[in-house]
């Protein structure tokens, strides 16, 4: 069922994170159902509630136009079709005015981001406030950004620029969004910290108090969240990669953060990861093979269970049949 984030982060919010996961291709859209739904081995198993989670499937411009944004649309359906216990809203990653548009008026997405954080302050309140308008009028909900990660972004390098809390105040008075993606320290990618950095909680709950001052229990967003994990690196370079120094957001800050107001957590760079070492392995190990299927079998499964793991770490696991009671309502 597909819902708004806005249904999600009312039950979410000061309790746990709701994952946030980028999609491209077939294999990880199972993976990702399974894993949010307990499952690990087959679309067919039982759901299990100990583990099942509400989730946020992101699409962003590069996967749009990847191959044609019409396949990825399908499957998603599709997927609501074979895995109908499933609660998940559908959103746009990192959007530009015009893909905003292109997706509120698609009737597909339940959620868009505006990214305009690269823009000076006014002109980013400006282009929010339209894109809120119109997503509004449809009953879409609006992520924007405000201040500066660090990394690269679709085709933006970024500088660190972090998020002012009385900047964020104006910010989401005067643009009526629905929630905000701040810079607390995270960047994208698999190199995030080159020594000891780590997430600014300072910065963060001085966000969260004055937001909540104007808007109570305002949801916050965190971006560039993967945890990088050391164990999937090395197996990336134990078969063939050079993936040196890469490293991420520490798993178990998630969870303070979102004590802190941050409902939403996104991961892309970890699911990558995974998919990337699953391949490589097979390949090193199977020199005479070529059949796609072969890897994809064995990476379904793993990124599911990762995928558990994930929403352990976010504390959205097991939250899944409460959040349905809560809509039957
Ligand atoms: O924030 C960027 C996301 O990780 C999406 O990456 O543009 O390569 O699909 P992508
Ligand atoms: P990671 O690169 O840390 O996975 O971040 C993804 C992201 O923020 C997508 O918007
Ligand atoms: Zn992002």
């Amino acid at each position: 069922m597909i819902v708004t984030t806005k249904e999600l982060f009312k039950e979410a919010y000061g309790k746990y994170a709701i994952g946030a996961y980028n999609i491209n291709n077939l294999e990880q859209i199972v993976g990702l159902f399974r894993g949010n739904l307990g499952k690990i081995a087959k679309n067919e198993d039982p759901c299990d509630s100990a583990t099942s989670a509400p989730f946020i499937i992101q699409i962003s411009r590069g996967a749009r136009g990847y191959t044609d944004k019409r396949f990825l649309e399908g499957m998603i359906r599709n997927a609501d079709e074979v895995f109908p216990e499933a609660i998940f809203a559908v959103h746009l990653d990192h959007g530009t005015e015009d893909v905003c548009y292109d997706c509120i008026d698609s009737g597909f997405y339940s959620s868009v981001m505006i990214d305009a954080s690269h823009e000076p302050f006014e002109k980013n309140v400006e282009i929010v406030k339209r894109v809120v308008d119109r997503a509004h009028a449809k009953n879409i909900v609006v992520e924007a950004e405000l201040g500066q990660l660090g990394g690269v972004e679709e085709d933006v390098v970024g500088s660190v620029k972090l998020t002012d809390p009385g900047q964020a105040v104006e910010f989401v008075e005067r643009t009526n969004v629905d929630s905000l993606a701040v810079a607390i320290g995270t960047s994208h990618g698999a190199f995030k910290f080159s020594g000891k950095q780590g997430l600014h909680f300072d910065v963060l709950e001085k966000i969260q108090k004055a937001v909540n001052a104007v808007k109570p229990n305002f949801p916050l967003v965190m971006h560039g969240s993967s945890s990088v994990p050391a164990e999937w690196v090395a197996r990336i370079n134990n078969a063939g990669g050079a993936m040196k120094n890469a490293s991420g957001v520490d798993e178990k800050q998630y969870l303070p953060a979102a004590k802190l107001g941050v409902t939403k957590i996104n991961i892309d760079t970890d699911g990558r990861l995974v998919w990337c070492a699953i391949h490589r392995e097979f390949f090193r190990d199977h020199p005479d093979k070529f059949d796609l299927r072969e890897p994809g079998k064995i990476f379904m499964p793993a990124y599911a269970e990762y995928i558990i793991h994930k929403n352990q770490m976010l504390g959205s696991a097991g939250h899944l049949e409460e959040v349905r009671k809560v809509l039957q309502k």
